[in-house]
């Protein structure tokens, strides 16, 4: 969206649901008549409905649930995560633009959304299948001050975000299988993947992408996944999901730097529906069966075998079983 367009959007929503007219737009924006009739019909092909009377003017009827970065930060109040964001209809990954944009000295916080990944990807070398226009795809760079062992701390962070953020749009409460897959009864909802380029165990910048289920039809999406949309039976604004989550994730951020795990750990246990139950777990070919106890410091799994010895997991795929 160009300038004038965004000045002729800010006109008519300055107006609610009243009437401006195209010459007290112009007179205020200083520009043509025919300027802001061309900003009416590209902020129209936009997708935004603009009623227009030839004796009242125009009109903002509503506005579409695109990702649009101007859309997101409207009045967005937050400090670091979100402070910029880039909006695309189509990338290969939203983690590779941000780690692209780390590379390249960006600030920490900078958001980047897309409607669409070709090469979307998920933990443990999987796709991430989303299909055009319907979910939240969305990466955050970060320059925390964390070694490379002590990343997941923010990966379990941003899991505690999105439940609250959910909870906070829609009213439905997910839970989190270990390490933060979100979960609604045993579907998924949302998964996050965290990747990193660290020097020498310090980590220079991070960046944390999140998927997350808000319109697709089932149909659409992997086997044993469903949406927002499915649970609440009415389509939800990922506008508003996505504010959310980041002004959430502004405050959570900053309260880790300043007081650390401890707090996240607390709110993960509350959330978490792998606590307590007996699991498997598999990593590099090996399996793990046992009861998940709960997670350390560093957001470990603690796993105790049916010989009572327990076992510290870091990585790796769990399953929740239905045995005793
Ligand atoms: C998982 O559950 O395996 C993690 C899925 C993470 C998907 C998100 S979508 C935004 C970001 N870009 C990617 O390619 N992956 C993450």
């Amino acid at each position: 969206m160009s300038r004038a367009e965004d000045a002729v959007l800010n006109a008519l929503r300055e107006a609610a649901d009243a009437f401006v007219s195209g010459e007290d737009i112009s007179r205020r924006l200083k520009v043509s008549r025919t300027a802001v009739w061309k900003g009416v019909e590209v902020l129209r092909e936009l997708g935004y409905e603009i009623d227009g009377e030839p004796k009242r003017g125009y009109r903002l009827l509503s506005v579409p649930d695109k990702l649009f970065a101007d859309e997101i930060s409207r009045g967005l109040d937050v400090k670091t995560i979100g402070s910029r964001i880039l909006s695309y209809e189509a990338v290969d990954s939203t983690n590779d633009v941000a780690m692209d944009l780390g590379e390249r000295g960006m600030p920490e916080g900078t958001c980047v959304l897309a409607e669409y990944q070709k090469k979307g990807r998920g933990r443990m070398g999987r796709a991430w299948v989303s299909p055009k226009g319907k979910n939240l795809i969305l990466s955050v760079l970060l320059r925390p001050a964390l070694s490379a062992s002590e990343l997941p701390r923010i990966t379990l962070l941003a899991g505690v975000t999105a439940v609250r953020a959910v909870r906070a749009v829609t009213g439905i409460r997910l839970g989190i299988k270990w390490p933060n897959d979100l979960y609604y009864q045993d579907r998924k909802v949302c998964g996050i993947l965290t990747e990193m380029k660290a020097e020498t165990d310090k980590v220079r910048y991070a960046v944390m992408g999140i998927g997350l289920n808000v319109n697709a039809a089932v149909s659409e999406l992997p086997p044993q996944s469903v949406s927002l949309k499915k649970i609440a039976r009415k389509a939800v604004s990922r506008v508003e999901l996505a504010r959310e989550f980041l002004r959430q994730l502004d405050g959570d951020y900053a309260r880790f730097k300043k007081e650390g795990f401890r707090g996240v750990m607390a709110e993960w246990e509350e959330h978490s529906i792998t606590t307590g139950k007996p699991v498997t777990v598999q990593h590099r070919g090996k399996s793990l069966r046992g009861q998940a106890v709960g997670i350390d410091e560093d957001g470990a799994l603690w796993v105790r075998r049916d010989n009572g010895i327990q076992e510290r997991v870091t990585a790796g795929n769990v399953s929740h079983d239905r045995r005793n």
